[in-house]
């Protein structure tokens, strides 16, 4: 679906989990969502926060999964995706603190596996994911699944590719500083969403948009094994849409 702006398609696609939250909460159900961090979901979790603020939408039901973290890092870390999530939604809705769940980036190399292994099971206990929101990097990731994740891939740690560690590189205040490895939900884990939406914005991303969604399924381009979703949905606006 292509919108002349991102802030236009930000509103439905806030407005497609707010209807979902709500449908949850009559259900007195839990509402399981997918969340990314970047500047693509930035005006969508505005929203939310708005509806939250003006329209009394809830989040006492809502239990959320972060995509990932970098690896090593501490949440407290303003470069951490545990600060991104609560300084644009968290803080400023009703979800109880034990509702949320984001990688720990501190969890030590010994425990790694096991808890890479728990996280994902903490999802399968839920039913799965109702809702998975990705933005995509120009490697073609999604959450940190760079290319060369299998399709059946679970959260894991993993090796940050170089184009993504130069895109990080103007927020850690130069490559050095960012760091080599990622903790990241799987291809798997995010295909087993019962629905997903990409967010793609800008003429940065034209290029990785063609190839996602017209290219041939491959894990070179890991996005790519969305084309096999049946229910995904890639939400852009003109510029990312310019190469299809
Ligand atoms: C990071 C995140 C991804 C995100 C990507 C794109 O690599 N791990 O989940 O999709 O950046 O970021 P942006 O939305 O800022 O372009």
């Amino acid at each position: 679906v292509i919108f002349d702006s991102s802030q236009e398609a930000s509103l439905l696609v806030a407005q497609e989990i707010a209807n979902l939250i709500q449908r949850k909460n009559e259900l007195n159900e839990p509402c399981v969502l997918g969340l990314a961090t970047g500047s693509s979901p930035i005006k969508v979790y505005e929203e939310l926060v708005r509806m939250h603020k003006e329209e009394g939408l809830s989040f006492a039901n809502v239990v959320t999964f972060n995509l990932d973290e970098y690896y090593p890092m501490d949440k407290n870390n303003i470069q951490s995706y545990f600060h991104f999530m609560h300084e644009h939604l968290f803080n400023h809705v009703n979800i109880p603190a034990s509702n949320i769940n984001i990688p720990d980036g501190k969890v030590s190399a010994e425990e790694l596996q096991q808890y890479c292994i728990d996280y994902e099971m903490k999802i399968k206990s839920y039913g799965g994911l109702d809702f998975q929101l990705l933005g995509i990097g120009r490697t073609g990731h999604i959450g940190f699944n760079e290319p060369g994740s299998h399709v059946n891939s679970g959260t894991r740690s993993i090796t940050l590719d170089h184009l993504t560690r130069i895109d990080a590189a103007s927020s850690f205040l130069g490559i050095d500083n960012v760091p080599r490895k990622a903790i990241t939900m799987g291809i798997g884990t995010v295909r087993h969403a019962k629905r997903i939406v990409l967010l793609g914005w800008g003429i940065s991303k034209a290029g990785i948009i063609q190839e996602t969604i017209e290219g041939q399924i491959s894990s070179r381009v890991p996005a790519t094994y969305l084309q096999e979703h049946s229910n995904t949905t890639f939400v852009l606006d003109t510029e990312a849409s310019s190469e299809l």
